[in-house]
C-alpha cells in the first residue's frame, strides 16, 4: 500500500460534462504504478479539494483510497502546518516557519485519519510506504494500531541540521512518529545524517551508521531524551539511509524521440525568433527554487553587456503552486516585478530578455522545451532532488545542452559533470551562465554523455525496487532483539 498525501490522479470534465479521473504524471506514479498493478495494492490519498467524500474506487487496476479533508483541514494542515511550518523549516528557513498550535492539532488529527484508514483496509501482515512530511506521523500511529504490517516511510524533501530542527516545537513527536518506520528514506546522505543526529540529540538512542536502536514500544509516545528504560528493553531496528529518487527515465527518452515533439521543439525556436542561446528554467513558483537569484544574474549580465538580449533569451516556466499560502502570494509579486524590469529595459519589440510563463504544461511540451534549451539554469536554494534536472539530460539523446546545477539540490550529488554552482554567488552564477553559453560543443558532449549514463543507469524503478527490498529484508530479519 501506498499513503501519500495526494491521490494519483486528477479530476477532470469531459466533453459531456462528466466528471472522469485522469493518471496524474507524477514520476512517483510511473514507479509504483506497475507494482501497485500487478501486487493488488491501494493508494491512500487525499483527492485534492475540499468535502470530496469518496467511497475506495478502481482506476486503472489500481484501488483509490480516498481520504477527505474539509477546508478548514486544507488550510491547517496542508497550507499551514505542511507548507508554511514544515516545508520553510526544512528547506534551511529560506522564509520564515509559522508555528500555530492549531495547525499541529489539525496535521496530527489528519495524520491519525490517514493511519487509520489504512489501518482497516490493510491485510495481515502487508507491506505499506508512506510518503513525505505531510504524513511524518503515520509510521508511528500505524505501528501502534497495527503491528504486523511492515511501514517505509520516503521523506522527498530535505531533513534540516539538528539546529534548524530543534526549532520544531512538535520536534519529538514528529522524530517518534518516524522511527514507527522500518526504513526511512531520505534524499541525501547528509538528509539521513541529519535525522540520525536529531535522533540521538532527542531521545538519545543508540544509533550506528545507518541503523538507529528504538526501545520496542517506544516509536509514538517517547518524549525525553531518558534512556534509562533503555538497557535491557527488546529492540526494534530501523534502518535511515539515503535513497536518492529519479525519474521514469525511459518515458522521457521516447517522448524526445518522437517526430511531433521534436517539430514541436523546432517551432518553439523559431517562435522565440532563433536566438542564438535559449535558457530555460521550469520550477513551480517556489522560494526554495532561487528563481530571483537566476534573474538577478542574468539581468547583471544583460546590463554589463556581457550578454545581448537580441542573441540571447530565457524562457522561464513557474506552474502554480500553493497560491493561498502568503509567503508565495509575495513571492509571485516579487519574481513578476523582476520579470517586468528586465524585460522593460531589455527587451524589443517583438523579442522580450524573459519569456516567463506562469503556467502548467503537458509533458509532451516540457520535453519540446528541453529540447529547443541550449541552458538549463537549476539555481535552487535547496531542493530534497530536483527532478527538472535529471529530466533535461534524459531527454538530450543529442548530447546536446548544458545543465547549471545547484549544488544545494539532491541531484548534485549525481550528476557532478554539470557546471555546478552556489546560487547565492551571484558572481559566481553570472560566470557560470557565460561558460554554459560559450561552451565548446566536444566538452557539452563530453558531459552530457556522462550526465546522461548517471540518469539513465539509476532511474525510478531502480530507485522503488532497491527501497522495497531493503524494507523486505528489514521485515524478514526478525529486526525486534535484545542485542545489537
Ligand atoms: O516533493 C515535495 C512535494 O510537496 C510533494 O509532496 C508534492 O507532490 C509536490 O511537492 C507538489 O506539492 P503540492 O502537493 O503541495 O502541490
Amino acid at each position: 500500500m501506498v499513503v501519500a498525501n495526494r491521490l494519483p490522479v486528477d479530476s477532470v470534465t469531459d466533453s459531456n460534462g462528466n466528471q472522469q479521473w485522469r493518471m496524474s504524471p507524477g514520476g512517483l506514479v510511473a514507479a509504483l504504478e506497475p507494482l501497485m498493478k500487478t501486487t493488488d495494492g491501494a493508494w491512500v490519498g487525499w483527492p485534492g479539494a475540499a468535502d470530496v467524500v469518496l467511497e475506495p474506487f478502481e482506476h486503472e487496476n489500481i484501488r483509490m483510497v480516498p481520504v477527505a479533508l474539509n477546508a478548514e483541514e486544507i488550510e491547517r494542515y496542508y497550507e499551514g502546518f505542511s507548507n508554511d511550518t514544515l516545508w520553510p523549516l526544512y528547506h534551511d528557513v529560506i522564509a520564515q516557519p509559522s508555528y500555530h498550535r492549531e495547525w499541529w492539532e489539525t496535521y496530527v488529527a489528519v495524520n491519525r485519519r490517514f493511519a487509520e484508514t489504512t489501518a482497516r483496509i490493510a491485510d495481515v501482515g502487508a507491506t505499506v510506504w508512506v510518503h513525505d512530511y505531510q504524513l511524518q506521523l503515520v509510521p508511528g500511529m500505524l505501528r501502534e494500531l497495527r503491528p504486523d504490517l511492515t511501514i517505509g516511510f520516503f521523506n522527498h524533501i530535505p531533513f534540516p541540521a539538528y539546529g534548524i530542527f530543534s526549532q520544531l516545537p512538535w520536534r519529538q513527536q514528529i522524530i517518534s512518529g518516524l522511527l514507527g518506520a522500518d526504513v526511512i528514506g531520505f534524499q541525501r546522505v547528509a538528509d539521513a545524517g541529519n535525522f540520525t543526529r536529531a535522533v540521538r540529540r532527542l531521545f538519545g538512542y543508540e544509533t550506528k551508521g545507518t541503523r538507529v536502536w528504538v526501545p520496542v514500544g517506544d516509536s509514538s509516545d517517547a518524549t525525553t531524551g531518558d534512556r534509562s528504560h533503555v538497557s535491557g528493553a527488546p529492540m526494534r531496528r530501523v534502518i535511515a539511509r539515503a535513497y536518492p529518487i529519479s525519474i521514469d527515465a525511459t518515458s522521457y527518452v521516447e517522448l524526445a524521440q518522437r517526430p511531433d515533439v521534436q517539430a514541436r521543439a523546432r517551432q518553439i525556436r523559431e517562435e522565440l525568433g532563433n536566438p542564438r542561446t535559449i535558457m530555460l528554467g521550469v520550477d513551480r513558483l517556489d522560494y526554495t527554487k532561487g528563481i530571483g537569484h537566476r534573474l538577478k544574474a542574468y539581468g547583471e549580465l544583460l546590463a554589463e553587456g556581457r550578454l545581448d538580449a537580441h542573441d540571447v533569451t530565457l524562457v522561464q516556466v513557474a506552474s502554480p503552486s500553493r497560491e493561498r499560502v502568503a509567503s508565495y502570494m509575495q513571492l509571485r509579486d516579487e519574481i513578476e516585478l523582476t520579470v517586468g524590469r528586465i524585460n522593460g529595459d531589455y527587451g524589443s519589440i517583438g523579442h522580450s530578455a524573459i519569456n516567463y510563463l506562469h503556467q502548467g504544461y503537458p509533458r509532451e511540451e516540457m520535453v519540446a522545451l528541453y529540447l529547443a534549451a541550449d541552458v538549463m539554469l537549476v539555481t535552487a536554494l535547496r531542493d530534497g532532488m530536483n527532478l527538472v534536472a535529471k529530466e533535461y539530460v534524459a531527454t538530450r539523446a543529442d548530447l546536446g545542452g548544458v545543465l547549471v546545477l545547484s549544488e544545494f539540490a539532491g541531484a548534485s550529488d549525481d550528476l557532478r559533470q554539470a557546471i555546478l554552482i552556489n546560487p547565492h554567488d551571484i558572481e559566481g552564477v553570472k560566470e557560470a551562465i557565460l561558460k554554459a553559453v560559450e561552451m565548446p560543443v566536444a566538452e557539452r558532449r563530453r558531459r552530457m554523455r556522462a550526465l546522461r549514463k548517471r540518469v539513465l543507469e539509476n532511474d525510478v524503478v531502480k530507485w522503488s525496487r532497491v527501497f522495497l527490498e531493503e524494507l523486505t529484508q528489514s521485515a524478514t530479519e526478525h529486526p525486534v532483539s535484545h542485542e545489537h
